[in-house]
């Protein structure tokens, strides 16, 4: 059993330093993916890397990747998380697990720990969702899930994905191209807090996760008549923002109709948008999210007719894209029984957990086998402002991160 502990100041100093670089025009601490802020992040936990000892380089897609090698070579143990955050998001979502995963790797440093594997730590590019309908874009380009249809994506000023990614640095060929070999890679973990109530609940110090949700995400756009507000008789309409708010409601049944699913409607825009005008366009973003895949496929389907029932009723065009069809991840057993004894022989209580938010190991897990460990989150709140973990309930998540490590490299080595 490893008696490391991690250091609280300088994960406490750098966690600090990272909420400095946001976006100070929105609420919260705002560093969203293809933003300034977010550059400066990924630079920040690149630097971070290089100070900790590690070789560093961007792939294609910006994925900052910092290798520290092993004893033998060859086998690699990848670890990771990101910087980006939601629009008026909080200081630990995926920062916990980049900051956490880099902690580890001076740890062992500083102890004189060599690995047989190298340990390859991976800050990924725009986790959260962006303005063209993607999530996970990073995991997703080093699993090779990527082509030129989510170049061509755009968002609602018709500016193309292609368009946007080089103000980040990134070349559109190359993002299609940044593929991770994979081969050598014996095992993925992410540490992560559980941005839900379930640890604080129960007590638990440490979230062992089982399974991550499915998620499917949709874009509807609805295409009516624009005309006056005061002499347009409601009859004769085709209320563009009328069918799209119907959709909204469906979204909201339809979810309520499963057992621990969810249906969330996060975006809505009028075109023109002015009080007294009929809409003549209407864009409704949203998501289903639960433990069943087939129940999500049955969700986009009652969702498609519902929202083409809205649209006809009202003499209004519809068109649904569904932009992501991600099915529930079980992460790996044996993954899964190495975190549990990490954390049972550090004395930490443990709870297994299904993981409600999306998570960039649930990509990385059609490559390799991974593990999740989640720290308490305070009233389960996340993405927003107030999400909060102590740094005491950080830490012992870092403890575990790195017993998993020495146990994984010790079991995995040939
Ligand atoms: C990621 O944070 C998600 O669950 O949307
Ligand atoms: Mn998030
Ligand atoms: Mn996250």
């Amino acid at each position: 059993m490893s008696t490391i502990s991690p250091v609280r100041e300088r994960f406490d100093a750098e966690l600090t330093h990272l909420a400095t670089l946001t976006d100070s025009t929105r609420p919260g601490w705002t560093r969203r993916a293809l933003s300034e802020e977010d550059i400066a992040g990924r630079d920040f936990a690149r630097s971070l890397m290089r100070q900790a000892g590690l070789t560093t380089r961007v792939d294609g897609a910006g994925n900052v990747i910092g290798v520290l090698p092993g004893r033998l070579g060859g086998r690699q143990i990848m670890l990771g998380s990101h910087t980006d955050t939601v629009d008026g998001g909080g200081r630990f979502d995926g920062i916990t697990g980049v900051l956490g995963a880099i902690e580890v790797v001076r740890l062992l440093r500083e102890n004189d720990i060599r690995l047989d594997h190298d340990l390859v730590i991976v800050v990924f590019f725009n986790e959260e969702p962006n303005d063209f309908g993607f999530f996970c874009l990073g995991s997703r380009a080093m699993t090779g899930l990527v082509d030129r249809s989510t170049l061509a994506a755009t968002d609602s000023t018709g500016r193309t994905l292609a368009q946007a990614l080089p103000d980040s640095g990134i070349d559109p060929e190359e993002f299609l191209t940044s593929g991770f070999d994979f081969t050598n890679v014996t095992a993925f973990l992410e540490l992560h807090i559980e941005q839900g109530p379930e640890l604080e609940r129960g007590g638990a110090q440490i979230g062992v996760v089982e399974t991550i949700t499915g998620i499917n995400h949709f874009r509807a756009l609805f295409t009516g008549r624009q005309d006056h507000a005061g002499t347009t008789s409601m009859s004769v309409r085709a209320d563009a923002g009328c069918a799209a708010a119907g959709t909204v409601l469906a979204v909201e049944s339809i979810a309520e109709s499963g057992t621990n699913t969810r249906g969330t409607s996060g975006q809505i825009r009028f075109t023109p948008e002015a009080v007294n005008v009929v809409s003549e366009n209407a864009v409704v973003e949203g998501e289903f999210r639960g433990p069943d895949g087939s129940w999500l496929h049955e969700a986009a389907r009652r969702l498609t007719e519902a929202a083409g029932q809205e649209a006809d009723r009202r003499g209004v065009t519809m068109e649904i894209e569904w932009t992501t069809d991600d099915a529930p991840v079980p992460l790996n057993q044996p993954i899964t029984a190495t975190i549990t004894e990490a954390a049972a022989e550090l004395g930490l209580s443990r709870s297994r957990m299904f993981s409600g938010a999306g998570h960039d190991a649930g990509i990385i897990a059609a490559k390799t086998q991974v593990g999740m460990i989640f720290v308490p989150s305070v009233d389960g709140r996340s993405h927003c402002p107030e999400e909060f973990t102590a740094l005491d309930d950080v830490l012992p998540g870092i403890s575990v991160l790195l017993e998993t490590v020495l146990r994984l490299d010790g079991s995995l080595r040939h």
